[in-house]
């Protein structure tokens, strides 16, 4: 068994001193405990523990420090999950820089442009492809820039891994930073450089397309899963890719729409997660299709150049998204690789290639402009080793599957399908749950209701890139996607289950035969309905949803199938598979609704991981990673539709700090149910708040510690937003968490902040969260900690980062609503 090194706990930042022994891994391998929702069955692969898989780390020092900088700056070795250390990759960035400058230092003008000029829309084996260097690569080779952020789109023998939204949805560092992992090693094991992903807009509106790639709408959640989802990716050997940089919140319009965004939300709630993507020593970064205060993202200095090169110190490289370069001139501030070449795809024309080199050979673009865009890109790849010759060449066609000249089909998969699984488990939220309805334990009878609970009628792959909804939903479409190898679905793997229990299974895949879905639940013990909604990618409409969401209804009359089966069976389960939010209100109080399970896009073990919750080898610990409400219209951020010809849509930001929970906080609306909620099958209570001031801040940087303190915001100088001692603990907030109940299980205490309202900002915001197990009767001792930077906001006239006047208050919770316990922070 591969050892972890200590410091390697589950709690992120600082110390987890769990009261229990072996509760190293996420689901603690106790026995004994055979009546608990947990870990006593030792068929299931959701009870291996992680540390006990075949993953062997890279190597970290036995002896990590509790807090400073991390002593190592290689990203193929990150800090373990569960310290505070922050990463410092500027060595390694150093080092990658001098390698690449020497690299190009013999290249022609010519051959620096090819560097940032992919070959065009399928010349390649890849979804973009740079083209090789020198004869037959000699100088530098082709890259390979391939989909998708949950796996690699368009191969064979790959892993579909569940989406950006369930990663969230488990709030679980650790099972978050291993999914990247894999899916970094499965990419380097496919022959791909750079991964595109994760994605990281917001969730801003809840129809948005695409949200379901991200990590849900909030910046911290959002900022934390991309920086364990980039540290994971990267140890794997892979460039990872921040996207889409920004402001790309809705699918509708989205090349010919202005996000108009102020500074302070620009910085406090877009900007973030690509902040901590950089902290994660992210490769590259996509520039998004919108425009930016009338600016396209991809020409866009300001953001590009002010933001994220400068204040945020990002040493990578910007690529645009396919087809999002509009210009040579503007876009040569700021943008390093247009992709995927072509102005418009396969049109052979290039706003870099020639067009580029004619600029630089008259001057209009400084040749030092050309060295900095070709020294980044190749910097990316010695960043992450990609150079050491055992690189594996490209081995698969993204446009051509069948041809046996460009597909090796080598198998990538390994046994990930046990995280896969694992994360479709912790991601699912409960929500409801009277009468003791879950877990089932031997239900003499149950009935599977709806199309959601079965295959496909052909498969898993019947509409490309998994444009349309027949059978499971485990993934939206879109390029987000990746063909599924296999794709267990629940009414498969409960039937396995309905064996070793002898429970009599009879289901009913028909969404619209009501009355015989009615008269099927009559009697059964249980009637288990399985609802979905479906969006993806604005160039795929399915049942006119283009991209996005026309509604935040259930498809395929789920509603109704949910109240015809209610009407006759008083233990109706729903489970629910959907990209987003969804208006619950017509049966979510129905009294013989007695149960339901939010499941999100699980991937390809989506079967199951559903039939491990409702059976209860898993307890739920996931928690909502958005606001479900009671109307559509109580979201602050519409889905702005209209525009025509060459119309440039504006999309004014004016809710400004105030989406998803902020807003129904602010606005005093009660939602149906809040950001970070979810239920377990056991109770956890909370005690013996304690709020410490980490001592030993270090040497670095003590005047502006002072300044900070003194309320000053930190001045701008490269890099300031991401110092090291903006992100070290300042404080520790340390509780105990007791399993009150009679199950073992996992909870997510939240941690949120209440800023004085000289401030202006939302009545809470999160600033903490970490994973707990706990056995029934136990307790543990939970650390949190907050940096200068969680207990400030964005001065827009200093430009820099200040803690607001007053008292900070500052509570520990199970969601957005639900404080347990409260202190205060005055910072002086
Ligand atoms: C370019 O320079 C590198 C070292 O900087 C050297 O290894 C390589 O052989 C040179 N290539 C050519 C074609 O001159
Ligand atoms: C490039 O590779 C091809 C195919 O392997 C080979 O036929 C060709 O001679 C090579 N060219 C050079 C200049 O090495
Ligand atoms: C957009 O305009 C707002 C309002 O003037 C300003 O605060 C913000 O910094 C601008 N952002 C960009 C990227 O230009
Ligand atoms: C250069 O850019 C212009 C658009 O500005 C385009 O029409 C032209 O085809 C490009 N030239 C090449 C060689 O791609
Ligand atoms: C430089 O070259 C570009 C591309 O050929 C051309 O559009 C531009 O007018 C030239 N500028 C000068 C100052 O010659
Ligand atoms: C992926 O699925 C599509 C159908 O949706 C199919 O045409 C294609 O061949 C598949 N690719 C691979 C690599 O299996
Ligand atoms: C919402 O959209 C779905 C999917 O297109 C559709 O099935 C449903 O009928 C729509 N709901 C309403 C109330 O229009
Ligand atoms: C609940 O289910 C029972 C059957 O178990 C049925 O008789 C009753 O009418 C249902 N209640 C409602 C409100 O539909
Ligand atoms: C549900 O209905 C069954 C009979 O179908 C009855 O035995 C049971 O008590 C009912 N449960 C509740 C909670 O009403
Ligand atoms: C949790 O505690 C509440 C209130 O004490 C109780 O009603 C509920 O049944 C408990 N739930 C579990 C799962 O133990
Ligand atoms: C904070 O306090 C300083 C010094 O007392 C004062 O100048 C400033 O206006 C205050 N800022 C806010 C936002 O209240
Ligand atoms: C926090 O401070 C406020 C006043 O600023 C006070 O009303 C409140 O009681 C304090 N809360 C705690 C838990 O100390």
């Amino acid at each position: 068994m591969p050892t972890m090194p200590p410091g390697n706990h589950i709690i992120p930042f600082l110390i987890l001193a769990l009261r229990v022994a072996g509760q190293q891994a996420i689901g603690p391998a106790v026995t004994g405990a055979a009546t608990n929702a947990g870990p006593a069955s030792t068929e299931s692969v959701i009870t291996i523990p992680i540390s006990q898989s075949s993953f062997t780390p890279f190597s970290v020092p036995s002896q990590a420090p509790v807090s400073g900088v991390y002593p190592l700056t290689d990203p193929r070795s990150p800090p373990p999950v569960g310290s505070s250390l922050i990463p410092d990759f500027s060595q390694a960035w150093a080092a990658a820089y001098q390698e690449a400058k020497n690299k190009i230092s013999n290249f022609s003008i010519e051959e620096k442009v090819s560097v940032s000029t992919g070959v065009g829309w399928m010349g390649g084996r890849c979804v973009g492809n740079t083209p090789p260097i020198g004869d037959n690569g000699t100088k530098f080779p082709s890259l390979c820039l391939e989909d998708s952020p949950l796996g690699v789109r368009f191969a064979d023998y790959v892993t579909s891994f569940p989406a950006g939204i369930n990663a969230a949805a488990t709030f679980n560092r650790k099972l978050i930073r291993r999914r990247g992992l894999f899916m970094g090693r499965e990419n380097v094991g496919k022959g791909v450089h750079v991964a595109l992903g994760p994605m990281m807009n917001m969730g801003r509106v809840a129809q948005g397309g695409r949200n379901w790639e991200g990590f849900g709408a909030d910046p911290y959640l959002t900022g934390e899963v991309a920086y364990e989802t980039i540290l994971g990716m990267q140890e794997g050997g892979v460039q990872a890719c921040a996207k889409h940089l920004i402001n790309n919140e809705q699918e509708h319009f989205r090349t010919q729409s202005s996000s108009d965004v102020d500074d302070r939300t620009q910085h406090e709630i877009y900007a973030h997660p690509f902040l901590r993507s950089i902290m994660a020593g992210v490769a590259s970064i996509m520039c998004s299709y919108n425009l930016i205060n009338g600016t396209y993202a991809c020409e866009n200095d300001k953001i590009m150049n002010d933001i994220i090169k400068r204040e945020f110190g990002f040493q990578g490289y910007i690529m645009s998204d396919w087809g999002a370069t509009h210009s040579t001139m503007s876009a040569a501030t700021g943008l390093d690789m247009t992709m995927p070449g072509d102005i418009t795809f396969q049109s052979g024309t290039t706003y870099f290639g020639a067009n580029l080199t004619a600029y630089v050979q008259n001057n209009t673009i400084a040749q030092a402009r050309l060295d900095d865009m070709a020294t980044r890109v190749i910097a990316g790849w010695y960043l992450l080793h990609q150079d050491a010759g055992n690189f594996p060449p490209t081995n698969f066609d993204a446009f051509k599957p069948d041809s046996e000249e460009t597909n090796e089909h080598i198998d990538v998969q390994e046994d990930h399908h046990k995280v896969v699984r694992k994360i479709g488990a912790a991601s699912t939220v409960l929500l409801k749950n009277t009468n003791n309805a879950l877990p089932l334990n031997k239900p003499r009878s149950i009935v599977l209701v709806g199309s959601d609970a079965g295959p496909g009628t052909i498969g898993p792959n019947q509409f490309p890139d998994q444009g349309g909804l027949d059978g499971i939903l485990a993934m939206g479409w879109g390029s987000g996607t990746s063909n599924f190898t296999y794709l267990v679905s629940p009414l498969e793997a409960i039937q396995q289950r309905a064996r070793k229990d002898r429970t009599s299974v009879s289901w009913i895949l028909d969404d619209f035969n009501r009355n015989r879905a009615g008269n099927m639940a009559l009697g059964r013990s249980a009637a288990l309905v399985f609802i979905s909604s479906d969006s993806g990618e604005d160039y795929i409409t399915v049942d006119g949803n283009e991209g996005d969401r026309k509604n935040l209804t259930a498809w395929h009359d789920g509603d109704d199938l949910v109240l015809a089966v209610a009407a006759q069976n008083n233990n109706t389960i729903v489970i629910v598979h959907s990209v987003g939010p969804l208006i619950l209100e017509p049966w979510i109080e129905h009294p013989n609704v007695s149960a339901v399970l939010w499941a999100g896009l699980p991937g390809q073990e989506a079967g199951n991981s559903i039939t491990d919750i409702l059976y209860g080898d898993w307890n739920p610990s996931g928690r909502l990673p958005y606001t479900i409400a009671k109307q559509m219209s109580d979201y602050s951020a519409p889905l702005i539709t209209g525009g025509s010809g060459n119309d440039v849509l504006a999309i004014p930001y004016t809710e400004g700090l105030n989406i998803d929970y902020r807003h129904f906080d602010s606005a005093k609306i009660t939602p149906r149910f809040e950001f970070g909620f979810g239920l377990s099958y056991t109770n956890f209570t909370y005690s013996n708040l304690r709020i410490a001031k980490v001592g030993g801040q270090g040497s670095t940087e003590p005047a502006l510690q002072k300044a900070w303190a003194a309320g000053k915001a930190t001045p701008i100088a490269t890099g300031s937003s991401a110092a090291p001692w903006l992100h070290r603990p300042l404080y520790t907030i340390t509780f105990d968490v007791e399993n009150s109940g009679s199950l073992w299980g996992g909870d997510i205490p939240q941690l949120y902040l209440h800023f004085p309202a000289s401030a202006g900002e939302p009545p809470s915001i999160l600033k903490g969260f970490t994973n707990v197990e706990v056995l029934p009767g136990e307790s543990a001792e939970v650390a949190l900690t907050l940096s200068r930077y969680d207990l400030s906001y964005w001065d827009t006239v200093a430009q820099g980062w200040r803690h607001p006047n007053g008292t900070i208050g500052l509570s520990v919770g199970t969601s957005s609503r639900d404080f347990r316990l409260s202190g205060n922070i005055t910072i002086t």
